[in-house]
């Protein structure tokens, strides 16, 4: 494997190409980064922006995001999507007052304890926020290592044993510089999964390591079965319901249950699917019922 070369390489196409996002810039603080890699766990960057620039506006520190209501963060969520994300953040925005003085923790362990943090976003804040190496390893990079270093189309739905063996084994020694060059290996990689080694039609023309993809080398192999994962259904699903049961609660205050279940655009979902969806929303704490009343929780 050459990973010395792959480092230079993939480093130097960041320097040009890297996208100018604010949780990127030299004066984003730690807790802009946090809220930033929360949001964008199953969320497109596109969709992130302007959510997270309302949301830092809103609450640009730990202690403000604490002091919120649920309603407000849920509404400032908007259509993000997963809302339980919104409620752990600030639930982390807690513990991060309760037990680290309203500053956000450095060290990965100390991350990973928060609520809602877990191995991918501990490394990802330690690394991004506090410029300690640790290996980042999320779905871009997972594909970036499977083509480049093991020849493979795609990287599969989960992240395997030998993955997380082989991310440690390509990562530089952080020794090396106290862990800065290591810390840019993760985003350009990173960076460069979601750019130009994308999932379908990567752009290997303008790959900066084109010549020495293990996966070009192979002369570009379909990916597997098992490797072809599906993409997330969306239509008909509950996720698209306790969606739209979460939009009517922004939009439309508190309702009777049998008027909000009514009123969603979603002719497909039955009532049993409604009632359902509505059921496991009341269940995770992201609406609220008083007698006849349904609303985001806190307003009743
Ligand atoms: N920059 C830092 N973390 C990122 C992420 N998860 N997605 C896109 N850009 C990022």
């Amino acid at each position: 494997m050459h990973t010395e070369v792959a480092h230079q390489q993939i480093i130097d196409w960041y320097a040009e190409h890297a996208r100018d996002l604010p949780w990127r810039a030299e004066d984003c603080s730690p807790w802009g980064v946090l809220v930033s890699e929360v949001m964008l766990q199953q969320t497109p960057v596109t969709r992130v922006l302007d959510r997270w620039e309302e949301w830092m506006r809103r609450w640009p520190t730990p202690a403000a995001a604490a002091a919120a209501s649920a309603a407000e963060i849920l509404t400032v969520w908007d259509r993000l999507g997963y809302p339980r994300r919104a409620l752990r953040l600030q639930a982390a925005a807690q513990a991060i007052v309760d037990t680290h003085d309203g500053d956000v923790p450095s060290t990965a362990d100390q991350l990973r304890s928060l609520p809602g943090v877990g191995e991918y976003t501990a490394a990802a804040v330690a690394c991004f926020a506090f410029d300690r190496p640790e290996v980042v390893v999320d779905t871009n990079i997972r594909r970036v290592h499977a083509r480049l270093f093991s020849g493979d189309a795609l990287p599969g739905a989960t992240y395997t044993a030998a993955q997380r063996k082989l991310a440690h084994q390509v990562f530089p020694n952080p020794q090396h510089d106290d862990g800065h060059y290591a810390c840019t290996w993760n985003i350009a990689s990173m960076e460069l999964g979601a750019l130009v080694c994308t999932a379908r039609g990567p752009a290997c023309s303008t790959c900066p390591v084109a010549d020495i993809c293990a996966w070009r080398q192979a002369g570009c192999p379909p990916p597997t079965e098992e490797q072809r994962t599906r993409g997330q259904a969306w239509a008909g699903t509950d996720r698209q319901v306790r969606g739209a049961i979460m939009a009517a609660l922004r939009g439309e205050g508190a309702q009777q249950p049998e008027a909000l279940l009514d009123s969603l655009p979603l002719p497909s979902a039955d009532l049993g699917q409604r009632q359902r969806c509505l059921n496991s929303l009341l269940a995770d704490g992201l609406a609220e019922q008083k007698q006849d009343r349904i609303s985001l929780p806190g307003l009743l």
